[in-house]
């Protein structure tokens, strides 16, 4: 094969990361473009949307789900704000806002990512509000942090999880000689600043399938599924691993969010025993259970969760302590392999009152899906500072505001069409934030029948209220104001009468009024005018620029 060939062959299987003509300024962007079944009422919460949606894993996965997944920032009428497309390499999720040494940050994790397993191997990168690294952080103890959890405490520690694969005797669980290994699920709590780990648990020496203690039989989904200790899925068939290998490991326990109270006690979400628990800070010892086969709390009517993510503390006062939850009620993987098993028609946001002197669990608020959404994999439920929830339905790539009673104010799937189908998004978030881009705006200026039109943009700027423009009239950049208009959205526009414009610049000025940044000059395409040439012009410059704005 010629060396042409080759290339033309390699390229036609690349996916390519096309670029859709969204905007002038900005040709090589192409975000998710909302599908807002519910329009935002005046009810929602203010701030915008942090989601990371990515492709469902479909034969032709560049023609489903966003074209270039990543971060993102938007707003509930679907405009971009920031588009953080190549800020993170690899593969990136559980895109947060959060306060680390008294500033506001960004923070991501980013990695490698296998669908079939939802398991991650990578680490948080932390951005500062000028869109720059400022840190990586990775696990302690020589482990591989996974992509579930990243939560900032006190602004100082940062708690993550660890999905650690060992071999071990399965035998007593229905394995073979040959499936040994087993996933250990470990959190830890480092200080973000030195890496320093301070805290560890190990699921294994806590939540043991050795046999220590009492084995319980259960029936789930019509199915008989084995003798285990508090894991929801057996060992076989391998709905969560089969162990016969360390990428196969059984993963019995699978934590998926880490919290921590005042107190310093933690809260830990294990998808896999369908339960959360309450983990003695100083100890590691466990002090609850709620849910799963092994609950210390008897519960109410619509407690019961399976297969939940996204576990907070919310609030304790005495005996009574507040968590909320996403309850998917539904398992399977992110790339449809293997069964599913339901345990409810949909999934819900939940928040729950826990009692630990009648040790009942009662439900407080459940927020139920618009379009009956089950979702088999992710999800979140964010209490904001107003009432309101915000609940992420995961693998059905939607996400929900609701007032506090339940009622849904906004709903929108993270993109429409072809690239709406098989669309995820594992977390979404509701924050205010301030970006300010170090990037320079981008500017282009076209001409059109009538006239000129400028458009200008500048990825993750929140603070731009006016954007004024000016005609370049010599070669040393002087300019001549030719009018300004409010900021739009993620682009804005200005048309000008007349063809003659050679070259424009514009202004970003606050809404307090001060100049942000200036674009750099943009000739206008189709337009071809001399620069002002003092030392050889026949023109004197006043009549120069006289000319060039009369157009
Ligand atoms: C691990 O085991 C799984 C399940 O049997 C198999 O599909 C996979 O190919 C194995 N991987 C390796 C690296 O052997
Ligand atoms: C955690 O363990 C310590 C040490 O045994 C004990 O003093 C403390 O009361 C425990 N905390 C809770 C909330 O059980
Ligand atoms: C938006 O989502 C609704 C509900 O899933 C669907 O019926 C509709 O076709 C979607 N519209 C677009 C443009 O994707
Ligand atoms: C954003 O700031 C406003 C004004 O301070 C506040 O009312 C609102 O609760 C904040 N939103 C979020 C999501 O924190």
């Amino acid at each position: 094969m010629k060396l042409l060939e080759a290339i033309a062959c390699a390229s036609a299987l690349m996916p390519l990361a096309a670029a859709d003509w969204q905007f002038k300024s900005r040709t090589d962007l192409a975000p998710p473009r909302l599908n807002i079944t519910i329009p935002a009422t005046k009810d929602v919460e203010q701030g915008y949307l942090f989601v990371a949606p990515f492709p469902g894993q479909w034969a032709e996965p560049q023609f489903h789900g966003p074209r270039q997944e990543a971060p993102y920032i938007v707003r509930d009428d679907g405009e971009l704000v920031w588009s953080g497309y190549t800020y993170f390499s690899i593969w990136a999720a559980n895109f947060q806002k959060a306060r680390w040494n008294g500033q506001d940050v960004l923070f991501s994790f980013e990695g490698d990512h296998n669908p079939a397993y939802g398991h991650g191997h990578g680490h948080a990168t932390i951005l500062n509000q000028h869109y720059e690294t400022i840190r990586e952080l990775r696990a302690g103890n020589h482990k591989l942090m996974d992509k579930h959890e990243f939560h900032v405490v006190d602004e100082k520690t940062a708690l993550l999880q660890v999905y650690q694969p060992v071999p071990k005797d399965l035998s007593r669980f229905g394995g073979s000689a040959e499936q040994q290994w087993i996933v250990d699920a470990i959190f830890q709590e480092l200080d973000i600043q030195t890496g320093e780990l301070l805290f560890e648990w190990s699921s294994l020496d806590h939540v043991s399938p050795d046999g220590k203690f009492i084995f319980i039989l259960i029936y789930l989904s019509n199915l008989l599924i084995g003798f285990l200790v508090e894991a929801v899925l057996p060992l076989n068939p391998g709905q969560a691993g089969a162990g016969w290998n360390s990428s196969d490991a059984w993963d019995y326990f699978h934590i998926n969010s880490v919290d921590k109270d005042t107190a310093g006690n933690y809260l830990i979400s294990a998808r896999d025993a369908c339960a959360v628990h309450k983990i003695n800070g100083t100890t590691g010892d466990i002090i609850w259970r709620l849910g799963g086969v092994r609950s210390d709390f008897e519960l109410g009517p619509n407690v019961k969760f399976c297969f939940q993510h996204h576990a907070r503390f919310v609030e304790q006062s005495g005996d009574e302590e507040i968590i909320s939850l996403f309850d998917n009620s539904a398992h399977g993987t992110e790339n449809h392999r293997g069964k599913e098993v339901h345990t409810h028609p949909f999934s819900q946001g939940k928040v729950i009152s826990v009692n630990t002197a009648t040790w009942t669990a009662e439900i407080v608020q459940a927020f139920q899906p618009p379009d009956g959404l089950l979702a088999k994999s992710q999800g979140s439920t964010q209490l904001l500072p107003n009432g309101n929830a915000l609940v992420n339905w995961g693998s059905e790539g939607a996400v929900t505001e609701f007032r506090a009673d339940g009622t849904p104010i906004f709903h929108a799937y993270m993109d429409s069409g072809l690239l709406g189908e098989g669309v995820q998004n594992y977390r979404a978030f509701r924050y205010n934030w301030t970006g300010l881009p170090t990037e320079e705006p981008a500017i282009v200026a076209e001409k059109t029948s009538t006239g000129t039109t400028v458009y200008v943009s500048w990825n993750g700027d929140t603070e731009t209220a006016i954007w004024r423009f000016y005609a370049i009239t010599d070669r040393f950049g002087s300019r001549a104001f030719l009018g300004e208009t409010a900021r739009d959205g993620f682009e804005t526009s200005f048309s000008l009468s007349g063809h003659s414009y050679h070259s424009l610049a514009a202004e970003a000025v606050s809404a307090a009024g001060r100049v942000l940044t200036t674009t750099r000059a943009t000739r206008v395409e189709g337009v071809v005018l001399p620069l002002y040439e003092p030392e050889n012009g026949k023109l004197d410059r006043g009549t120069w620029v006289q000319a060039v704005l009369r157009g």
